[in-house]
């Protein structure tokens, strides 16, 4: 059972969380990314497992480390894993809120190989799930969402990413007489927010990267939520990697079960910067360092929000563990 892992991959994350914490306000977007990477590949790379990266840092000649189709681990449980060691790398490098690293495992075979492109995604917690569908327009989803949750239209609030593209949608959203919620970067937060009634966000909307659509969808999984997603690619080159992956119908609703189609997942994230979610890495008096993660089963439907201290004297030895 995935399950048994969650120790050894909470860790993996809180140690990839404070593996970037001397890159958060550097501007450095690579080092950033490399410091998390490294550790979380090796973490990984220890394991007793037989994983295969779906979701990675990007193809074989373009990413060194965790590169989709990398086979990690010292043999064991076959998983599929889903990894993106900073969501949003661009809050971290410049001390915005709301990054953390991601992890999300499932058994090999059971979560979409989503390629790197843009996704229209639909999130929402389990109360929600029967009443809102990609498919409908956002007129219908606020009024069935409204009637579900029994809460007024005008006491709904959506997450959407603050993009142009998104301008319409916004207006929309608007004059139904809900509220949005508006977030630079960082799908991941809000999709698994709409899960967690404390942040008060009934809906997560808008289209964004994919390949954290997949990741957003196992911690939903594991919340009982609802996600669902259509790829969007935006060049020839893009439809072929659709293809490529095993995508043929491009208008196809990914539906939740598609994107993770088992319902033995882990899912942990840990607070790189403060978010709705959880707090961001701090060093404690120089000497120790504060972590604060999110952990997700599909096997219990709870949410842990784990605190953890590591002394900073024992962090470097963790870091280049292989
Ligand atoms: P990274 O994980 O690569 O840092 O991406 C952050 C993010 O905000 C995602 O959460 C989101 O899906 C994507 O970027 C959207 O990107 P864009 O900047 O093109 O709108």
């Amino acid at each position: 059972m995935i399950k048994a892992l969650a120790l050894e991959i909470l860790q993996i994350s809180e140690q990839a969380a404070i593996a970037s914490f001397p890159f958060i306000g550097s501007g450095d977007k690579n080092g950033a990314d490399d410091a998390a990477t490294t550790v979380m590949r090796a973490g990984l790379n220890a394991l007793p497992i037989d994983a295969k990266v779906v979701i990675g840092e990007g193809e074989l000649d373009e990413a060194p480390m965790l590169q989709i189709n990398e086979q990690l681990g010292q043999g064991g449980l076959s998983v599929d894993i889903a990894v993106d060691p900073i969501e949003g790398t661009v809050l971290t490098v410049n001390n915005q809120s709301n990054a953390l690293t991601t992890l999300a495992l499932a058994p090999r075979g059971t979560l979409l190989h989503a390629p790197d492109m843009y996704m229209e995604k639909l999130a929402v917690g389990p109360n929600g799930k029967e009443a809102v569908d990609i498919n409908l327009s956002i007129e219908t989803n606020l009024q069935n969402l409204s009637s579900a949750l029994n809460k007024p239209l005008t006491a709904l609030n959506v997450a959407i990413q603050n993009r142009p593209r998104h301008e319409a949608l916004i207006n929309r959203i608007r004059m139904c007489g809900a509220k949005v919620q508006l977030f630079d970067e960082g799908d991941v937060t809000y999709a698994l927010a709409t899960a967690m009634e404390q942040t008060g966000i009934d809906l997560f909307i808008g289209t964004g990267g994919a390949p954290e659509g997949v990741v957003a969808a196992v911690g939903l999984k594991c919340l009982g939520g609802k996600m669902q997603g259509k790829l969007k690619p935006v060049s020839d080159e893009q439809v072929n990697r659709c293809f490529l992956m095993g995508v043929t119908d491009l208008d196809k609703t990914l539906e939740h079960s598609d994107l993770v189609s088992s319902d033995d997942c882990i899912f942990v994230g840990t607070g790189i910067t403060d978010s709705i979610l959880m707090k961001g890495v701090k060093l404690a008096k120089d000497t120790v360092y504060q972590t604060e993660s999110l952990l997700l089963s599909s096997q219990d439907q709870h949410s842990r929000l784990i605190k953890a201290s590591y002394l900073k004297s024992a962090v470097t030895s963790l870091s280049l563990t292989s």
